[in-house]
């Protein structure tokens, strides 16, 4: 049975940057519900009312993977260490992005799947690539160009999270797999979003929140079977999870079973932890408006770090806008000029925006926390702070 344990109220689009403020955009801005469940049987949480993936996943599509020097070098390293454990002779991505995994393989092994336009024309100049949506009609579709010994090697990072659909989702990878083929996804790790009260893991792409006991439940579902996990750092804490077919020859590792034992300790498989996760959610709401509210009676500039998707959720749920943020600050030159989605505060580059008249900066890329305070000495050394929200509200 699927429970509510967290309403974030209204939200948009959480990448819908609003290119300017005239009537007219502000009018066609899209809000829907966000409410978090937690499925009793299942142990899985996921969004009550996801939206309709064609809306999210266009041809304008403003995240760019190897933007991030951290996403490149994790993305090359475990593409290597793939490589290098199961030399696989075909590989396929489950929303490839700009290729930044996959340019890693010899380019003649390797198959895109991304169905946001913008991003699959720039794959298709290397690898075959297929501009569409996963679903069990395009394993099907792509199972018959291939040889029939299937893909050694499926990859998925931060994608299988976003397909409302599970079914046509592992019913098309066990078609498409290989006997002994792995399935490797990437995705947040619930445990780490409870732990550290990350509630901003939860936005309209964030479909499902994985732990790593509803993936194991799940894929049994499909004829497959969880038999490693890696616990690594990306986006600010995520599992790594290596799946195979329910026959295949891999077997479960220590570390898997101590990542079960870990979770079943922590309580993710009881619903009384999602109630008490939802208390601290609204403490960090009440805490940051009061820290906000202190800070600008005493005339304090305060801006954000980062235009993220993760922080839409905040800034929409805690109802912070222009009254207590100046700008938010982004290196992406795409979402430069344009303002955050439902509270329209200016987004500038930081080259601009981190100056001396700043004393405040909102961690919104609070996963990336140590390689921007390392970028920003200049700023920390002439008193500038940054203010986070993880575990709880501080200032840094
Ligand atoms: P990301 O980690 O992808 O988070 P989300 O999935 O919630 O959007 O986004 C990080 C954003 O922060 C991205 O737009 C780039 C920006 N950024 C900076 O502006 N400066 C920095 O030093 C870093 C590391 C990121």
């Amino acid at each position: 049975m699927k429970k509510i344990f967290l309403k974030l109220g209204k939200q948009p689009l959480a990448n819908s940057f609003l290119p300017n403020l005239r009537k007219k955009t502000l009018n066609n801005e899209f809000f829907y519900n966000l409410n978090i469940c937690f499925d009793t049987k299942k142990f899985l949480v996921s969004i009550t009312k996801p939206v309709n993936p064609k809306s999210q996943y266009t041809d304008k599509y403003a995240h760019r993977a190897s933007e991030s020097k951290t996403m490149r070098n994790a993305f090359k390293k475990i593409a290597h260490k793939l490589n290098k454990k199961y030399n696989p002779k075909l590989v396929m991505e489950i929303g490839s992005n700009d290729g930044v995994f996959l340019k890693n393989f010899n380019s003649k092994k390797v198959i895109a799947v991304e169905p946001c336009k913008n991003l699959a024309k720039m794959t298709k100049k290397n690898f075959k690539t297929y501009d569409e949506f996963w679903n069990l009609k395009l394993a099907n579709k792509i199972f018959k160009k291939i040889n029939e010994k299937g893909i050694d090697l499926i990859f998925s990072a931060n994608t299988i999270s976003h397909i409302p659909n599970l079914d046509q989702t592992f019913t098309g990878i066990r078609k498409i797999l290989s006997k002994n083929g792995i399935l490797v996804i990437e995705d947040p790790s619930l445990f780490e979003v409870i732990k550290n009260n990350s509630y901003d893991q939860f936005y309209d792409e964030h479909v499902y929140v994985f732990s790593t006991i509803s993936i194991d439940n799940l894929v049994k579902k499909y004829g497959l079977r969880l038999f490693d996990v890696d616990k690594i750092t990306t986006h600010g804490g995520s599992n790594r999870y290596y799946i195979c077919k329910s026959e295949a020859v891999f077997k479960k590792s220590n570390k898997l079973n101590n990542m079960i034992k870990k979770e079943l300790k922590f309580k993710l498989n009881k619903f009384i932890t999602y109630k008490k996760f939802a208390k601290k959610v609204i403490k960090s709401k009440t805490d940051i408006i009061k820290l906000f509210k202190k800070l600008k009676s005493k005339n304090r500039k305060i801006i954000s770090y980062g235009a993220t998707y993760k922080s839409t959720t905040i800034f929409n749920y805690c109802k912070i806008n222009n009254r207590f943020l100046d700008y938010v600050t982004d290196t992406t030159k795409n979402k430069q000029g344009k303002f955050t989605p439902g509270t329209h505060i200016p987004i500038i580059s930081p080259d601009i925006g981190i100056n001396n008249s700043v004393d405040f900066a909102f961690l919104g890329a609070w996963n990336f926390k140590k390689e921007i305070l390392n970028k920003e000495k200049n700023y920390i050394k002439r008193g500038g702070k940054f203010i986070t929200h993880v575990p709880r509200i501080k200032i840094i």
